[in-house]
């Protein structure tokens, strides 16, 4: 993660989080651990729960503790009451400084600790779910600090959302079921930046892909990109395996699991597990049983097999290892520059959702192409005056 190391190097010597109290709630891995270990050469004081019940690597959280002092509430496979006590033990710390992936210790502050609101500078949120749930809050006028939306930099989501979600869900995807995707019908549920990503890699790896998605303009961009575009029960009734990654609830639910067609395989990569409807399997099937770790067989009623990767939680996290470093270098770059843009600026940032500063996306974009040795133009004067200029025609 050479972006975020450089500016390890740069918060070592500056120490522009020195003494803030942070908790950051994300997946517990590898690349995060790379991040938190940023934040504290900067100076902050770290307490790091887990964004997802599935996703932490125990190795890692154990080796932040062990080697580097954090203070870690995660352990894979936590239960439900488990994940919140442990976003609770983070707020405990009194945060300055919050880092959310979803919005869930924004969420507790918000629901549960109100009284805390006020200690807080400002927060970041890495992902598109979490920038909707904040947006909601600032909506109702109940947002109590700003936040920085990590998720809405370029040099986020057009990299993360689309390469790293399309490459780490078809891992996910065959390390779990170690299905040929080549000749399957692939269908992916929503063609925004993650769905175009999984529909790219799905082809790329020669399947016939379907896209479901409710907005017309992302429909229609899907059409040109090469793929059927159909609604959600036409494409059931042709799938082997579906995808939802929409954001939102029930991409796969009701009359869907109705029509289609034993042995398909059924996952989820959005940021929470309400994508697919588990109640509307679980009300057709039969039984159940364990036929690969994290793959669910669904015997249905009716004689037909459904299988159900990763209990509908996100399928790249839990059955394959997130987004590669290679990306997470430039979202977790817009972390770590984001936290010390609160830090600098809490006493005049408005209370509301921001996006990164330009110049910051900008800056990490020069950073990871010099990162890779590559080099690019720059426009002449002549062409800077051409673009300054209206007078100019035929
Ligand atoms: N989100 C997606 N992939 C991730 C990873 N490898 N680490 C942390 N958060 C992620």
């Amino acid at each position: 993660m050479p972006v975020l190391a450089q500016i390890r190097e740069r918060f070592e010597r500056e120490k522009p989080l020195e003494g803030i109290r942070m908790a950051c709630c994300l997946h517990v891995t590898t690349e995060t651990a790379n991040l938190v270990r940023t934040l504290m050469a900067g100076g902050a004081d770290v307490a790091l729960c887990a964004s997802n019940p599935l996703s932490t690597q125990d190795e890692t959280a154990a080796a932040l503790v062990d080697r580097y002092g954090v203070e870690v509430y995660a352990i894979n496979g936590e239960d439900n009451e488990t994940y919140y006590r442990h976003i609770g033990a983070a707020v405990d710390k009194h945060p300055q400084i919050t880092m959310d992936d979803g919005a869930d210790v924004i969420s507790v502050l918000h629901g549960e600790r109100p009284e805390q609101l006020s200690e807080v500078y400002g927060g970041t949120e890495e992902t598109t779910t979490g920038v909707i749930r904040l947006q909601a809050l600032e909506a109702e006028g109940r947002l109590g600090f700003p936040i920085i939306a990590v998720n809405d930099a370029d040099t986020k989501h057009f990299f993360d959302n689309r390469y790293g979600t399309g490459q780490s869900t078809l891992d996910g995807v065959i390390r779990a079921t170690n299905v040929l995707i080549a000749g399957l019908r692939v269908v992916v549920i929503g063609y925004g930046w993650c769905g175009k990503g999984i529909a790219m890699r799905a082809k790329g790896h020669g399947a016939h892909v379907i896209v479901c998605e409710v907005n017309p303009l992302r429909a229609l961009e899907a059409v040109m990109d090469g793929f059927d575009v159909m609604p959600g029960v036409e494409a059931a009734k042709q799938g082997d395996v579906f995808i939802a990654a929409t954001g939102n609830r029930d991409a796969v639910a009701g009359e869907m699991f109705d029509v289609m067609k034993s042995g398909a395989i059924v996952c989820n990569s959005g940021h929470f597990d309400i994508e697919i409807n588990k109640g509307d399997l679980d009300a057709l099937t039969e039984s159940t049983y364990e036929a690969r770790p994290l793959v669910e067989g669904h015997r249905l009623a009716d004689g037909r097999e459904i299988f159900l990767l990763a209990e509908g939680r996100l399928v790249n996290l839990a059955s394959a290892e997130g987004h590669p470093a290679a990306v997470m270098d430039m979202s977790f770059a817009n972390q770590a520059l984001a936290a010390e843009y609160v830090a600098k600026n809490h006493e005049t940032l408005e209370t509301k959702v921001h996006a990164v500063p330009p110049e910051i996306d900008a800056e990490i974009a020069r950073l990871k192409l010099a990162s890779k040795g590559i080099r690019i133009d720059d426009l002449t004067d002549a062409q800077l005056k051409y673009l300054a200029s209206w007078d100019q025609g035929t």
